[in-house]
């Protein structure tokens, strides 16, 4: 039941409303019991699989919410377009798209495969291959620099210093064989900037920062807001680039479940294996959800069923 941008037009929504839906949406799928915590990355298994956070951020800072807040988990892929916003922010757009591309692969986030049958080989920057590309074009004299520059950034989305989670990043590092492998392979089609092991190892500390479910709403407000923190006035993007990052998230957020993603919910959004999801409603607030059980597709369950929900009740998908 998806009502289109029209009705999300018709009439400002009331305070009363989106802790309404918040509310709903937590109470309605606080139960589900499907999915799976990720396992490759062995610590990602013992996070506690009950946890549930749903917020509301609006472009203004304002926040609705239910459930769990505090609690900080890995970033992990939510990651992604925040920093294919630091190169368009740093480079341009068009860098992003001839040096990385934009064509969702409609395939598995780790997709070797999808390197050798794309001529762009990092294909986009909310896949593995393509975010680890991003890390690696970030201008940096040193790996300090690098990583430096991804952490402020998203730091200056969530409006607060963040840390890595560093049982996050020894697990994922000592356990990321595939994505060194993805690494070695840009760099032998001249599509990763950087020393592959440094791109690497900037790429894991990105995904090993922790956040909580706020933050992850405030990281999407500020995307809602144009590229301007609600919190701290603070202009991360241009607001004429805001656009295109949304486009990509919508084309390829949800991995190869972008397009039933887009056919349920109609919204830019960003799933993480760390158990985030968050969506955007361009120029109005951001949703987003904690929840470890995955599916599949590398998902959040109840996270992708919230959103959804959501998104219907209050009729804001664009489509
Ligand atoms: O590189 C990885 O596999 C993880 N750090 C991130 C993957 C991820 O979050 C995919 N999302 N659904």
């Amino acid at each position: 039941a998806l009502l289109g941008a029209g009705a999300a037009q018709a009439a400002p929504i009331a305070d009363a409303d989106y802790q309404r839906v918040v509310d709903e949406a937590y109470a309605k799928f606080k139960g589900v019991d499907e999915g799976a915590n990720a396992d490759y990355i062995p610590i990602l298994a013992t996070v506690p699989s009950e946890m549930f956070g749903v917020v509301i951020v609006t472009r203004e800072g304002k926040v609705f919410s239910a459930g769990e807040m505090d609690y900080e988990f890995s970033i992990q892929s939510v990651s992604k377009p925040f920093t294919a916003s630091l190169i368009m922010a740093e480079q341009g757009p068009r860098v992003l798209r001839e040096k990385i591309g934009v064509e969702p692969t409609g395939l598995p986030f780790n997709s070797k495969m999808a390197l050798e049958i794309y001529p762009e080989r990092s294909v986009n920057p909310l896949v593995n291959a393509g975010a680890i590309a991003a890390v690696s074009l970030v201008e940096a004299k040193s790996e300090k620099e690098r990583w430096n520059k991804v952490l402020n950034n998203i730091e200056a989305y969530a409006g607060r210093d963040l840390k890595v989670l560093k049982e996050v990043y020894t697990s994922e590092y000592e356990s990321a064989w595939s994505n060194r492998g993805i690494a070695n392979l840009l760099y032998n089609y001249e599509r990763l900037y950087s020393d592959p092991e440094e791109a690497l190892r900037v790429y894991t500390r990105q995904c090993s920062i922790g956040i909580n479910t706020r933050d992850l709403g405030m990281m999407g407000a500020t995307l809602a807001n144009e590229g301007v923190n609600p919190v701290t006035g603070k202009k991360v993007l241009d607001k004429e680039d805001v656009p295109e990052l949304l486009a990509i998230m919508a084309s390829a957020g949800f991995y190869d479940e972008s397009g039933e993603w887009m056919y349920r919910a109609g919204l830019p959004a960003k799933t993480g294996v760390g158990g985030g999801i968050v969506a955007v409603v361009p120029g109005k607030f951001a949703i987003a959800t904690f929840s470890p059980p995955l599916n599949p597709a590398g998902n959040s369950v109840r996270g992708l069923m919230a959103i959804s929900h959501i998104a219907g009740e209050l009729g804001v998908g664009l489509y």
